[in-house]
């Protein structure tokens, strides 16, 4: 198993490009099953999750090439296609979930097994289950209670739907399942996240009719066929902002190509309340954490716009140093926490109280052996062993190579003292 070795760092300085976005390229890659022509995704990330998917689609009977050197990967779904996704794969990752829409347009049928809960949650899908049964699926029942998901439809017809909770994995499940079914599709109380607009993009290029995406409603006008197209993924926002907070928890200056500060106000927003000098420049975003005393903020997280949830656990690191108490609060994932005890471990003496964390600040963290206990909180123990005394020993990093292209090389790149030891 991998580890990272991280010691006390000095300021960051330099500049660092950001890579296509994990949660934007996988749901257009589940897309591509929609239509049996070339699909060319750029500006893909090499990331274990996009590996994993790709692995799906070549098991589903999709031929998949991939080059991820160059960020590229194309897919043609011409062949025949399965209706079930392979367990062993579908394990490894819940976005599996996202092929569920596009397999009842190309089989008919999708027969999903369905992973436990995980560290941050029980993560149910009874919003994406609920939109297709709106569109005219039928969902075994007797299998769901297995945890088996085994959809039928001989034809989908659109529908208005409501999501009790703006869902990102339902509003792109029953974007990409009414983009070909018959009639119009009014989702209301969608999720609003730069990754469904992303999803709406390339599926409009394909010939789909969405109107919306981006808003909390959005109109699908079903449409016949679909054509392959070629797409550039956005960057992406959450690798963005970990690289933002660790440019601001060293105090120290650096430049972020390729991101668009407007996927980040609110934790652009956030990081100025602290104190951190935020620039846009012609070159990108210049984040400086040297000019003023960096102090403490509180933080809820909320669907898109509010604060991303992917954020809060880098975000807390850099409120474990800040001067002043500060809360968390975590409305998103019933779990979100499990980092705390990796801070405590390094001297945070954080307090939590179901969904809020209470954070005392001012700390000096110490280098200890922590876990990454997802792929954001992964992130975090790293930000804060860059500044805490000592080393700190962070294992379980296959989490943080499943949302992080190259990311012990692109922080070493800034000054970072961190390498990944194979033991
Ligand atoms: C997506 O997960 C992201 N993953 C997550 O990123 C991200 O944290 C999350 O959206 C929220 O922004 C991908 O895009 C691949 P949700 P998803 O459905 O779609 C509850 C990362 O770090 N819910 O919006 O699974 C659910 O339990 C990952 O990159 C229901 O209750 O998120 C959760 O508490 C982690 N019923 C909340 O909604 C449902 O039917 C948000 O879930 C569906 C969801």
């Amino acid at each position: 198993m991998a580890k990272f070795l991280v010691q006390k760092s000095g300021p960051l300085h330099g500049e660092v490009t950001i890579s296509g976005s994990k949660n934007a390229v996988l749901p257009i890659l589940a897309a591509t099953l929609l239509t049996k022509e070339d699909c060319v995704i750029m500006d893909a990330p090499a990331l274990r999750d996009v590996d994993v998917m790709c692995r799906l689609l070549e098991s589903l009977g999709a031929s998949v090439t991939t080059d991820l050197e160059n960020n590229t990967v194309e897919v043609n779904a011409s062949g025949q296609i399965a209706s079930e996704a392979p367990y062993d794969l579908v394990k490894m990752m819940r976005a599996s979930i996202l092929v569920l829409g596009a397999l009842l347009h190309r089989t008919g049928r999708a027969v999903i097994h369905l992973p436990g809960g995980c560290a941050i949650g029980e993560r149910p899908i009874e919003l994406h289950l609920k939109g297709l049964r709106a569109l005219g699926a039928y969902i075994d029942e007797e299998q769901l209670s297995r945890g088996i998901v085994d959809a039928r439809a001989d034809h989908l017809k659109g529908n208005d739907i409501y999501l009790d909770f703006p869902s990102v994995g339902a509003t792109e499940v029953i974007i990409m399942a009414a983009s070909l079914a018959e009639g119009t599709t009014i989702l209301e109380n969608a999720a609003q996240e730069p990754e469904i607009v992303d999803l709406a993009n390339f599926l409009n290029k394909m010939g789909a009719r969405i109107k919306g995406a981006g808003t909390d409603t959005i109109k699908i006008e079903g449409v016949e066929k679909f054509s392959g197209v070629s797409h550039h993924v956005i960057p992406d926002r959450i690798e963005a902002g970990t690289f933002m907070v660790a440019a601001a928890i060293t105090r120290g200056r650096v430049l972020i190509r390729n991101m668009v500060p407007n996927h980040l106000k609110a934790v652009i927003a956030k990081l100025r309340e602290c104190g951190v000098e935020i620039v846009m420049t012609d070159e990108g975003v210049l984040v400086c954490g040297d000019e003023n005393p960096i102090i403490s903020t509180d933080i809820k997280t909320l669907p898109y716009p509010g604060f991303p949830t992917d954020m809060q656990s880098p975000f807390m690191a850099l409120l474990t140093v800040s001067r002043g108490p500060s809360v968390v609060i975590e409305t998103v994932f019933e779990n979100r926490f499990m980092h705390v005890g990796e801070f405590n471990r390094m001297g945070a003496n954080i307090k939590t109280e179901g969904k809020a964390a209470i954070i005392p600040g001012g700390k000096q963290l110490q280098g200890a052996q922590v876990v990454a206990t997802d792929l954001r909180a992964g992130a975090s123990v790293v930000l804060a062993g860059l500044v805490a005394e000592g080393t700190t020993e962070v294992s379980q990093i296959y989490h943080v190579d499943r949302g992080y292209e190259n990311f012990e090389e692109k922080l070493r790149a800034l000054g970072a003292n961190i390498m990944r030891i194979e033991e």
